[in-house]
């Protein structure tokens, strides 16, 4: 699918040869004194079609258009959440399975945030997962035309919002994807495969290396399963190597049956999206590939399977970590937090700026923010607010929780320095202090995607979230880069 970007008024979009046209008509629209604008505001004027977002009037071969459907659809007040909205309503009011090439035209002057909101609706109304389907049906639509009489002011944050659609599929490729389809060793070779972009390199650790490098807690974990574990480094190297990197930390459990501690069998298949917050780190790192930003990230994708054999971990036994700190499993199925804790550990070598870990890792924050925003913890003000302020921007919102001591109580134990789990109370909270004690070295935020990271029911799928939020944090980073050199 190719998207461009062209300055045209809505006259001109109207005799674009296209497959659909789609107006979007936000309720500050102005009839411009043409025919086919006319036609729009009398069909406002009497009623049949509204500005308010998600209402449309679907019309076919209007005598003024070039294209065979032509759809008004209302955008409200033009904000990203009335057009993202709006644009998906104008796609399923048209059989978007028959589009090749589609025109959304702007029928007054447009925002970057309506540009980035349409961009995002029109792939996900679009998107298909053909990867294990005998007759697949992909995506009919190849180009999208953007057309708005303001485009230049816009051509900066819309090349953006399309390199942020590659990482969102890719995100949602690998999280879509079956854990037979989508095993350890496969994430290391989509990450091996990013690394044929310029500035990108990869390396992939198997189990040997991780035992040198003491990922105690790591390898308990992956030795309940017979598929071998993977220790990702992605690598992307857009600035001086004097730049202190981002580093990125996706937990990728390809399938968690909870191991010993096992998991009920009602939507245990969803646990092949436990993989989420690595694919949101593939994702991101296909963006930074398109965008080239002047700037230093690192992902790390600690990987395995969480299941049960005879050799498998058991409650109660006792692990040591990379850092040296012992943790006793009371629970096995507590174990986004064993794989990340030891990445967290690994990321102390790069002496990062700041390290953000991406993880479904607790029900408990599906229960407390359910599938709208993703939790974000960090005991760093700076860094909560750059990530909250990058989750609205792109849309892909977050809402930070507390992480104080006292949530770290339950975490004590006779047995070891600190047990997996705390009590049911507030277990987002805990999961999140135990990472703390892993992340003491450098500014550190956690995001638990648990309940935004992919949808359940008839539209299951991956979400590809938050490579948005990500990639929008990190392109912030090198302004801030910039200005603080500049000054
Ligand atoms: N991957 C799950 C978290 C999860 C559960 C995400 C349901 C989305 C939906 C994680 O590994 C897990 O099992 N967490 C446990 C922690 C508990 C044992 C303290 C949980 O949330 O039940
Ligand atoms: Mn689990
Ligand atoms: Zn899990």
């Amino acid at each position: 699918m190719n998207f461009e970007l062209k300055p045209l008024s809505l006259v001109e979009a109207a005799s674009e040869k296209c497959d659909a046209l789609l107006v979007l008509v936000a309720d500050a629209y102005k009839p411009a004194k043409d025919g086919f604008s006319a036609l729009v505001g009398r069909a406002l004027k009497d009623g049949d079609a509204h500005t308010k977002a998600g209402k449309t009037l679907a019309l076919y071969k209007p005598a003024l258009a070039q294209a065979a459907r032509v759809v008004i659809a209302g955008v409200g007040d033009g904000s990203a959440k009335q057009v993202r909205s709006g644009v998906a309503a104008a796609l399923a009011s048209v059989r978007s399975d028959k589009l090749k090439h589609v025109v959304l035209a702007f029928a007054s002057p447009t925002s970057d945030a309506a540009v980035r909101a349409s961009v995002a609706a029109v792939a996900e109304g679009t998107y298909s997962f053909t990867t294990t389907k005998s007759k697949s049906e992909p995506r009919t639509l190849q180009t999208v035309l953007l057309a708005a009489s303001n485009a230049a002011e816009c051509k900066a944050t819309f090349e953006r919002a399309v390199a942020i659609v590659s990482g969102v599929e890719l995100a949602k490729e690998w999280g879509n994807r079956p854990a037979n389809h989508a095993t350890p060793t496969h994430l290391g070779q989509a990450a091996q495969a990013l690394a044929k972009h310029a500035k990108i390199s990869c390396e992939v650790l198997g189990p040997k290396e991780v035992a040198k490098l003491g990922m105690g807690a790591f390898m308990a974990v992956a030795q309940g399963s017979d598929e071998p574990l993977r220790f990702i480094v992605l690598k992307y190297s857009g600035a001086a190597k004097s730049v202190a990197p981002t580093v990125l930390v996706g937990k990728g459990i390809t399938f968690d049956s909870g191991g010993i501690s096992i998991k009920p069998a009602p939507e245990m298949d969803e646990m092949k999206f436990d993989m989420c917050g690595a694919a949101s780190v593939l994702g991101t790192f296909r963006t930074l590939a398109e965008l080239k930003p002047a700037i230093n990230v690192i992902g790390l994708i600690p990987s395995c399977e969480n299941l049960l054999n005879g050799r498998a971990v058991k409650p109660g036994d006792v692990v040591t970590s990379m850092s040296g700190q012992t943790i006793e499993i009371l629970n096995t199925d507590a174990e986004g937090r064993l794989v990340l804790c030891d990445a967290l550990t690994y990321a102390e070598r790069f002496k990062p700026r700041a390290v953000v870990d991406i993880a479904t890792l607790t029900g408990a924050c599906v229960v407390a923010l359910g599938n709208v925003r993703s939790g974000l913890f960090s005991p760093n003000a700076a860094l909560a607010e750059a990530l909250g302020t990058a989750g609205d921007v792109a849309q892909d919102l977050c809402w930070q929780m507390p992480l104080d001591d006292e949530y770290a109580e339950g975490l004590k134990t006779h047995f070891a320095d600190m047990a997996n789990v705390a009590g049911r109370a507030g277990g987002a909270i805990s999961a999140a202090k135990y990472l703390q004690k892993f992340a003491d070295k450098y500014p550190w935020a956690h995001l638990d995607i648990a309940g935004t990271a992919w949808k359940s029911g008839a539209m299951k799928g991956a979400t590809g979230r938050p490579v948005g939020l990500l990639v929008e944090y990190l392109l912030g980073t090198a302004s801030a880069a910039s200005t603080a050199t500049s000054k």
